[in-house]
């Protein structure tokens, strides 16, 4: 079979690397790719956000299935797009996509159907929200309501730090200011949750628990990722049953009611207070570094998954798991997420020799004469499945000392809650 996936991050080369096991693959093409993919799959350069030249690749040459790995094409409707030509797509359509594209559509679910979430307000303007902040208990949560790639939640500590917040919205941070929402600030353990779904049936697709901020002891400015590991130190039977009960299915059946339904993998995330979990937000995608962490442990051909979401067959098709506990440590480019250099040659990739239960996957990565040169902020994350996590950073600190890029930085305390206490 002929496949191809759009993308160009860690989630991407992961996704191409557990394809390719697959014995039904024929051709794998990677729009756009990077070095990583490119050693699997025909990088093919071509602007993602134009869908008709997508389009016709893919129809010239003869496409059978696309993945499609970010949020932005799915937001933007690239799904409903190359169904319209007969293009079998895995992921969500473009009303589906509203659940990340849009705090607000997934706050009214959440409160139309009882999800568990943080109490919140919607404001319009500048005046409203400043006359609710004067009067509300700190930390509060500021959120823009576009896609943001993170970036649009402020978690502020007084008056003065919300309101500059809410400007900042307003005034066109995210693009075009739409409204603004204020929630209650939760206090509990992150947790991201995956499910895949065909519209039919769901089928689950681990835990992960993501390090967002820069610096270690999760401090410092978010980011798209640090590192992660899965599964979440948090997860039990109960809980796994509530997160289904009270926050997945409703939302699937809300999705019913207007008369959409949900295919594609769907990522919650989640803030687990004493063994409740509540609805932060939601992704409509596998998680970037999550991905990379979750996906080496499916024991599964996960072809065999795509096809069956695309088929409406999941119910009957096995989605098994080894009980390896995975951890992935993001290598970025000094200065990010602020200003980096781009372009900056690694060396020494040849040095890292790989066992049977590492990966490396690249993210920001580009070949240019057979040399390799980093030319994002995220550039390669090192994943290690093993009995202990303990065991796992040891070996792919192991690693990142073998490559021992200069112009490169990373955490050296990813997992520290399963790790040091
Ligand atoms: P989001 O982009 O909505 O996932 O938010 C980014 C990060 O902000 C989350 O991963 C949380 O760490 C934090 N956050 C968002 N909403 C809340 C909330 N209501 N209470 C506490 N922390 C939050
Ligand atoms: N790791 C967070 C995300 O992919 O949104």
């Amino acid at each position: 079979m002929i496949v191809g996936v759009i993308g160009s991050g860690g989630r991407e080369h992961a996704i191409c690397e557990i394809l390719v096991r697959s014995k039904k693959i024929s051709e794998l093409y990677c729009f756009p790719g990077n070095a990583g993919t490119a050693k699997i799959a025909k990088n093919v350069d071509i602007n993602t956000d134009n869908f008709e030249n997508l389009k016709n690749y893919i129809l010239d040459n003869k496409i059978e299935l696309i993945i499609i790995g970010p949020e932005k094409p799915l937001v933007d409707g690239l799904v409903d797009y190359l169904e319209n030509f007969k293009i079998k797509v895995f992921g969500p359509n473009k009303i589906a996509s509203q659940l990340e594209g849009s705090k607000i559509f997934t706050k009214k679910i959440c409160k139309k159907y009882q999800i568990p979430t943080a109490n919140f307000g919607i404001f319009k303007n500048t005046k409203d929200a400043r006359e609710f902040l004067k009067n509300s208990g700190y930390p509060i949560v500021i959120k823009a309501d576009n896609l943001a790639s993170g970036k649009g939640v402020y978690i502020c500590e007084n008056f003065e730090e919300s309101y500059s917040a809410v400007k900042e919205i307003f005034d066109g941070k995210f693009g075009e200011a739409n409204d603004i929402l204020i929630e209650e600030f939760l206090n509990g353990e992150e947790m991201s949750f995956f499910i895949v779904s065909d519209g039919i049936s769901i089928q689950n697709f681990g835990t992960a628990q993501d390090h967002k901020r820069v610096l270690e002891g999760d401090k410092g400015k978010n980011t798209g990722g640090m590192g992660a590991y899965s599964p979440s130190r948090l997860i039990n039977a109960e809980l796994e049953k509530k997160i289904l009960n009270k926050v997945i299915l409703p939302t699937l059946k809300a999705l019913k009611e207007i008369g959409t339904e949900y295919k594609g993998f769907l990522y919650a995330g989640l803030m687990i207070v004493k063994n409740e979990p509540y609805l932060i937000e939601y992704n409509v995608r596998m998680g970037d570094p999550e991905c990379q962490t979750i996906l080496p442990k499916l024991d599964s051909d996960l072809l065999e998954i795509f096809l069956a979401c695309c088929d409406k067959s999941l119910k009957d098709t096995k989605v098994k798991w080894n009980n390896k506990k995975s951890l992935c440590v993001v290598l970025c480019s000094k200065g990010y997420p602020d200003k980096y250099k781009k372009n900056v040659e690694i060396e020494n990739l040849n040095k890292i020799k790989l066992d049977k239960l590492d990966y490396l996957f690249h993210a920001g990565t580009k070949v240019r004469d057979k040399k390799i040169f980093a030319i994002g902020g995220r550039v390669l994350n090192f994943v290690t499945l093993s009995d202990k996590f303990a065991n796992a950073r040891k070996i792919i600190n192991k690693h990142l000392n073998e490559l021992n890029w200069n112009n490169g930085f990373y955490r050296k305390d990813i997992g520290y809650k399963v790790i040091d206490e």
